[in-house]
């Protein structure tokens, strides 16, 4: 398990970007943490770690969107995704098997279905405003991260 206490969003996204690069593909990076967390600013840098210099943004109408760069990145809201025939039509198991990077919002609601290898980053508010905590727990962020 890994904590990292962020004080703004820029400094959340630098560490995303850090993290991006020791991701080996196919893996579910899922997200715990309610609306304004920071769930896509960790995705947004996940994006930069991984060479893409596409806007990214809430998936939330699209449910997925994919980003190609050094690898591919699929970003899912998983919102609304309330049964596994749901989670099949967003795409999510053709493209992991691909070997993409999937960063999952609301992982809560695909709990079930979360391989064992994921990297979950539960995201809390801290002390003040603009602060973070990050937790990041799984098997594969021990081996996957950092250079
Ligand atoms: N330390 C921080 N890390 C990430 N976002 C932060 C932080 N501090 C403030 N914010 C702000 O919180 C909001 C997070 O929004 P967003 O990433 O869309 O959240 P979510 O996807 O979890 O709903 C943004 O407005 C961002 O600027
Ligand atoms: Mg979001």
């Amino acid at each position: 398990m890994q904590k990292v206490v962020t004080e703004n969003a820029a400094q959340t996204e630098a560490f995303a970007a850090q993290f991006a690069k020791g991701l080996q593909g196919p893996v579910v990076v899922a997200f715990f943490g309610g609306l304004g967390a920071g769930k896509t600013a960790f995705t947004r840098g996940l994006a930069k770690g991984l060479g893409i210099t596409a806007d990214v943004s809430s998936p939330t109408f699209a449910l997925v969107h994919e980003y190609r760069g050094e690898k591919t990145l699929y970003h899912f809201d998983m919102y609304r995704v309330e049964t596994w025939e749901d989670l099949y039509a967003t795409g999510f198991f053709d493209d992991y098997e691909t070997g993409g990077i999937l960063a999952c919002e609301w992982s809560e609601n695909i709990e079930a279905a979360l391989p064992e290898n994921t990297i979950r980053v539960t995201i809390e508010r801290g002390a003040h405003d603009t602060q973070r905590i990050i937790t990041i727990e799984g098997e594969g962020a021990y081996e996957n991260y950092g250079d």
